[in-house]
């Protein structure tokens, strides 16, 4: 077997040394373990129809986007105070770290929250203070990107916008995510214009379940700086052209993809080494590591294992994590030299 990222693997030289890579494609809400949410269920009073923490995960069997979203909502319900969002942040960068990863892009989806009844600033409250304590306690940097819920429509969206706006320094993006066929990002075009206004990062859900056009529209209407997943983009050759000749980042997700069987049903089926073939500047991500059967390292060991994966291979989606990533291109510079190092010394 290849080497791999995994928090567990040692390399020769250093038994602690990891890859370093940057995780661009991973919502806060989706790395709510059931193990947590049983205790912020206790602490909040939350009834739940059991509190094992195996029958909960039972439930964990997908066969579309929307059977997922469908649980992953619920459970959300027992987020209740910025202690509660502060924990949920917390766990996910330190067990982000364990895994190498040195920054983080990560997604918030507000609506949600706004649905339960809880306050914006408890939700901006709670992730900014875990954001800033990783930073200090382990060494990760990371921003937000406020993802609009495109089922919830684009009034509701631009309604968001405008609550968080008086947050504007603590995020750094808007995405678009949820349900995704029926809901074109030509829906979202004036939020995404107001947000690029506002000097924020866009990036789009696009091609997870919904086709090339999504992906097109979500280019050209919406601007969108990186697509997440855009697996069906490939069905399209001159989407793919326009990907590999801009170089616009697809942020990959394979064991969401197996999970939600909306790639392959088999990672060894899974379509990233033919984006690899086609130039595409690919990462590779954990989406809702708590529901899909890991983090980003379990992702790059699952894949290492199904499609062979070289040493190199992880060299290249590492470096590509950071060329794509929203750092300052500095920041880009000196990530990209620790892989390197980390290539040397291996
Ligand atoms: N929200 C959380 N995970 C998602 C996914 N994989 N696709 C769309 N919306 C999501
Ligand atoms: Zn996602």
């Amino acid at each position: 077997m290849s080497q791999t990222i995994s928090a567990s693997a040692t390399q020769p030289g250093s038994a602690t040394a990891l890859r370093p890579i940057a995780e661009l494609h991973v919502h806060v809400e989706g790395t709510l373990e059931v193990e947590l949410m049983v205790k912020l269920a206790r602490r909040n009073g939350i009834v739940l129809p059991t509190y094992d923490a195996d029958v909960l995960r039972e439930k964990y069997k997908f066969d579309s986007l929307q059977s997922f979203l469908d649980i992953y909502y619920e459970n959300l319900a027992v987020l209740k105070t910025e202690d509660d969002f502060y924990d949920l942040a917390t766990a996910y960068l330190t067990r982000a770290a364990a895994a190498g990863v040195r920054h983080a892009e990560i997604f918030f989806d507000p609506q949600t929250h706004l649905l339960n009844d809880i306050p914006i600033e408890v939700v901006f409250g709670g992730f900014s203070a875990a954001l800033g304590d990783a930073r200090t306690n382990l060494d990760v940097s990371s921003g937000l990107i406020m993802c609009f819920l495109r089922d919830q429509g684009a009034d509701a969206a631009m309604q968001t916008l405008e609550q968080a706006l008086p947050f504007r320094d603590s995020f750094i993006g808007v995405g678009l995510d949820s349900a995704e066929v029926g809901f074109p990002p030509s829906l979202f075009t004036d939020v995404f214009a107001r947000a690029s206004a506002e000097g924020l990062r866009r990036v789009a859900h696009a091609g997870e379940e919904g086709g090339p056009d999504y992906v097109w529209e979500a280019l050209d209407l919406l601007g969108v700086e990186r697509i997440d997943h855009g697996n069906r983009a490939l069905e399209d050759p001159y989407l793919v052209a326009r990907l590999r000749d801009e170089q616009i980042p697809l942020t990959v997700c394979p064991l969401s993809n197996v999970a939600l069987r909306t790639a392959s049903s088999d990672l060894s089926q899974h379509p990233l080494l033919n984006m690899l073939d086609e130039g595409l500047l690919v990462t590779i991500n954990s989406d809702d590591p708590a529901y899909f059967g890991g983090y980003i390292d379990d992702n790059l060991t699952a894949m290492t294992e199904a499609l062979d994966l070289s040493p190199a291979q992880l060299d290249t989606l590492a470096e590509n994590s950071f060329t794509a990533s929203f750092l300052p291109e500095a920041d880009k510079i000196r990530y990209t030299a620790e892989v390197s190092k980390y290539r040397a010394e291996r």
